[in-house]
């Protein structure tokens, strides 16, 4: 396989409110490569949307990027660490949108009110390239009509309240490709969606990925959503990547009990229908409360005393492509069959 365009190395972001220490993003490491879509999945409160900031450089206050490496391949075959960056400075403006281009699930809080849709293309467009404002408004409307959006010569001129939800986010999807970026990072892009609109969305973003070899972060707590898009998949529990593999791997044979417990509450892959662990038992614990030892093991049923609750269990290597952070991945394995 290519050389990843993105490489993820033991991310660090951590929020600090007057109540403690968040740690968002807990050492999280994974690959993206050129054409292709990673899934990162887990359920809300994980730190997916924390991490898509952190790779942009956009994490709010009181949260900081405080370690780990985001190395990103450009087009001229250089790597840069997008971590060392000022996150004002020039190169990450360059890179934010210019090289990565994002969409958010809020298309009204992404999108202004107060501008037509075709003068934010412009303006997104004129950021990062030098045309001028004729060319790029002829422009936009190319990316309209590429986005799905009917008479594109006329809705370039509405503004975004004037639009659907669905045809808001393919507004949305025009606006982060407008400098024609390599990555696309899309972060729940069909959550606030309806079914149908869903799946039109997610076909748009299939045959632009197809078009322009794009290389895809999608980032969802739907496993469905996963099984549809992703070619490889990041599974992350509270901050930590817990597994990563091809999503054949992670859905066939899921070694660590999150992303297995993830897989039977969806009851298209339900072994059993009326198994008992159709949800996940417990909830996500209080970001100040983090559990020691293994993060997963209150709600773990193959947890053991003494072992998951006293150290972090390490990344254990199970394939080239398959790693999963687990005390007893084949025990569990084992235990499932
Ligand atoms: N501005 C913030 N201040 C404090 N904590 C935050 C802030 N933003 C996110 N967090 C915390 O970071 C953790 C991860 O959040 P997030 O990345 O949004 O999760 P996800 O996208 O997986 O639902 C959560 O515990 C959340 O409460
Ligand atoms: S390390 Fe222990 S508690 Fe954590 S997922 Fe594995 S078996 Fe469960
Ligand atoms: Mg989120």
């Amino acid at each position: 396989m290519a050389e990843p365009i993105l490489s993820v190395r033991g991310l660090e972001t951590f929020f600090h409110p007057d109540e403690g220490v968040v740690r968002a993003v807990d050492g999280a490491s994974f690959d993206l490569h050129p054409g292709r879509t990673l899934g990162i999945v887990g359920e809300s409160g994980c730190g997916k949307s924390v991490t898509a900031r952190s790779i942009l450089r956009i994490v709010e206050r009181p949260g900081r990027v405080e370690g780990g490496e985001v190395l990103l391949r450009r087009a001229d075959g250089s790597v840069v660490d997008i971590v060392k960056l000022d996150a004002k400075g020039k190169d990450i403006r360059d890179i934010r949108g210019g090289e990565i281009g994002y969409v958010f699930q809020e298309p009204m809080s992404s999108l202004s009110a107060y501008h037509t849709i075709g003068n934010q293309l412009v303006e997104a467009i004129r950021l990062h390239r030098d045309l001028s404002k004729d060319a790029a408004r002829a422009r936009a409307i190319e990316l309209l009509s590429m986005v799905g959006i009917p008479r594109p010569q006329q809705r370039v001129d509405s503004y975004s309240f004037e639009l659907s939800g669905g045809l808001r986010q393919r507004v949305m999807i025009a606006l982060a490709l407008a400098a024609e970026p390599r990555i696309l990072i899309a972060d729940e892009p069909t959550t606030a969606l309806d079914v149908t609109t869903q799946a039109q969305i997610l076909e748009l973003i299939r045959r632009i990925q197809r078009e322009r070899n794009l290389a895809v972060i999608l980032i969802t707590h739907d496993m469905g959503v996963i099984a549809e898009m992703a070619d490889t998949v990041a599974v992350m529990y509270l901050g930590k990547v817990v597994e990563t593999g091809p999503v054949d791997t992670i859905f066939h044979a899921p070694k660590h009990p999150y992303t297995q417990a993830l897989l039977r509450s969806i009851p298209s892959v339900l072994a059993k229908p009326l198994s008992r662990l159709a949800t996940i038992s417990g909830s996500i614990p209080h970001p100040y409360a983090r559990p020691p030892g293994c993060p997963f093991h209150p709600r773990c049923e193959h947890f053991i005393k003494g072992t998951c609750d006293t150290a972090a269990p390490p990344v254990t290597t199970l394939a080239t492509d398959h790693e999963t952070r687990c005390f007893l991945y084949d025990v569990v394995a084992g235990a499932r069959a």
